[in-house]
């Protein structure tokens, strides 16, 4: 059985980054399945996609031409790794994750991610619907307020435009839709390891994730 990591949390608790340096270390294959998402609903944005409309969101989700090169996201040959970043997107992203179609629609597209030697999932439910029975799953949080901070440093850094008061009310309403959803709610899978980071750095939640993975 090719090995999973399964790590999932809220919005903004760091789990992009603890999986990518995670993934690294074992030389795994990565999943960041937010980005499917989030891709889902750059192209529905851009093409003006009705976002009521379940049926069509889901077509569109399951012929999108996606390659991911190194940390790099291409859609349709079109290199949209900032883009798929931008708050829009991320917010109408977790509004089309609550269609169970759109969800079905991505699902074995994430299957076909786990490849030898193994592969570290990113997201909301690789421990509990999608790798449900992984080697290891964690679950990443961090307070509201870390969190905000976090996401308002990653912004900046990249030259996006970004308010903290704005932050943390994406972020509330966020989490809320995400925990409160029918379809695949944002919960501990059965058997995670839960690992609170507020005040720990990306690396050190790393050197947890390794020694539970060796344990
Ligand atoms: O950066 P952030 O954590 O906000 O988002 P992300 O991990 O890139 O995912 C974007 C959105 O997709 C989230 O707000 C979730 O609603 C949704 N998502 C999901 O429903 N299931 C996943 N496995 C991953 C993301």
């Amino acid at each position: 059985q090719i090995p999973v990591i399964t790590i999932d949390g809220p919005t903004a608790s760091g789990k992009g980054t603890v999986a990518q340096r995670v993934a690294d270390q074992l030389g795994y294959h990565l999943l960041d399945s937010g980005a499917l998402y989030r891709l889902t609903a750059l192209q529905a944005l851009r093409r003006g996609t009705d976002l009521a409309d379940e049926h069509a969101l889901a077509k569109l989700a399951e012929h999108l031409h996606i390659s991911f090169t190194g940390e790099a996201i291409f859609l349709s040959h079109e290199n949209v790794t900032d883009a798929i970043r931008a708050e829009e997107v991320g917010n109408t992203a977790s509004k089309i994750a609550a269609l169970p179609a759109v969800r079905q629609a991505l699902f074995a597209l994430q299957l076909g991610f786990r490849k030898a030697p193994g592969l570290v999932a990113d997201g909301r439910d690789m421990g509990t619907v999608i790798f449900p029975h992984a080697t290891l799953k964690v679950f990443l949080t961090a307070s509201v307020e870390a969190r905000a901070e976090r996401r308002y440093k990653q912004l900046i850094a990249k030259g996006i435009p970004a308010n903290m008061e704005g932050l943390l009310m994406d972020l509330k309403a966020r989490d809320d839709r995400d925990t409160h959803r029918a379809i695949a709610p944002l919960v501990p899978a059965e058997g995670a390891h839960v690992l609170d980071t507020s005040t720990m750095t990306a690396d050190e939640a790393v050197v947890q994730v390794l020694a539970w993975y060796a344990a």
